[in-house]
């Protein structure tokens, strides 16, 4: 029985999985070194909540709940009293190795401990510790309130009751679970990443524009977002750790990223949380803007 549940991490995605799971009736604790961290997630979250309260999708006590669900800390200690921990943190192999190596040691023996990583091998990261096969993939989607899928991946020694446990909490969360295995990218970023890098090679050969290039993909296949778009809003630093996994795991030159992305991260340009990349974004405004760069 899952009851509380420990997110480590308290960026984009860890404030999402923090409020899917507070909204469902799980107690968490949010887990982040940083104390404004912590405090602008909360921001975040009580914002979206406000947005969900607006549409008419939660009433205020549902929202007043889902707050009151979640508790902030500053120590992975914080994990000791948890039946699942779900780390969310930055996707940094190393980083990620020695989280799991101290929540191994402070979380109680039975407690899941799950992985949001969009590409870092879950076996990997289970071999530091001493439960692989309580180690699993729980691979949430950015924005985690909107996105229905929770990519659940597989480790070489995660046991099937695990699983089973994972995919019946995520049904619980009113999301769709798919399982997979843990080879390089799972599925999500295996089929994703390399779509946004063709995306990129075009624009690099100049086979057409920005615009052009996302508005094919947006009208003719009914996107929601551009390949060119979307890249901005995962971040370009993120695409081209994943691209680089792909192109290390598979030993293939197709994954290899275009240069321009690569030029793109070392000009500092990420995207959307760095105010340009592909598009250049102006606080408060909704207007989709071609960074001067590609006009
Ligand atoms: N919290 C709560 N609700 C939110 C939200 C949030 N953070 N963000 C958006 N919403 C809600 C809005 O309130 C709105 O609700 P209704 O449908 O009830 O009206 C709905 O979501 C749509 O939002 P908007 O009207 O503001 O904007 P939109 O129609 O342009 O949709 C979007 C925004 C949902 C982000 C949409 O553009 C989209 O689906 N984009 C693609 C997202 C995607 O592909 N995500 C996966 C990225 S890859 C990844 O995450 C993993 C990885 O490993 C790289």
């Amino acid at each position: 029985m899952i009851k509380t549940v420990s997110v480590i991490g308290a960026g984009t995605m860890g404030n999402g999985i923090a409020h899917v799971f507070a909204q469902h009736g799980f107690k968490v604790n949010l887990i982040d070194l940083s104390t404004p961290q912590l405090n602008k997630a909360m921001a975040t979250i009580e914002k979206n909540l406000d947005r969900q309260v607006a549409k008419g999708s939660i009433t205020e006590e549902v929202k007043a709940r889902t707050l009151a669900n979640i508790a902030t800390m500053e120590s992975l200690a914080g994990v000791k009293d948890s039946d699942l921990v779900v780390e969310a943190a930055t996707e940094n192999t190393d980083l990620k190795l020695s989280i799991f190596k101290q929540i191994d040691e402070a979380a109680p023996e039975g407690c899941i401990l799950a992985s949001n990583t969009s590409s870092i091998s879950i076996t990997k990261i289970a071999a530091v510790t001493k439960r692989p096969g309580q180690v699993i993939g729980m691979h949430f989607m950015n924005p985690v309130p909107v996105m229905k899928l929770v990519e659940v991946i597989n480790g070489y020694a995660t046991e099937k009751e695990v699983t089973g446990t994972i995919v019946e909490l995520s049904k619980t969360l009113n999301k769709i679970p798919c399982v997979v295995n843990d080879y390089p990218g799972f599925i999500a970023n295996r089929i994703l990443m390399p779509m946004i890098n063709e995306a990129i090679f075009s624009l690099y050969e100049s086979v057409a524009g920005v615009e052009e290039i996302d508005t094919v993909m947006k009208l003719g296949m009914a996107h929601p977002m551009g390949p060119l778009q979307l890249a901005d809003f995962i971040g370009l630093d993120v695409c081209l750790s994943i691209l680089d996994v792909l192109h290390k795991g598979f030993g293939n030159p197709k994954y290899a990223p275009c240069p321009l992305l690569v030029n793109m991260v070392m000009a500092g340009k990420l995207g959307a949380k760095t105010g340009e990349g592909f598009y250049k974004y102006a606080q408060g405004s909704k207007d989709l803007v071609v960074s001067a760069r590609f006009r």
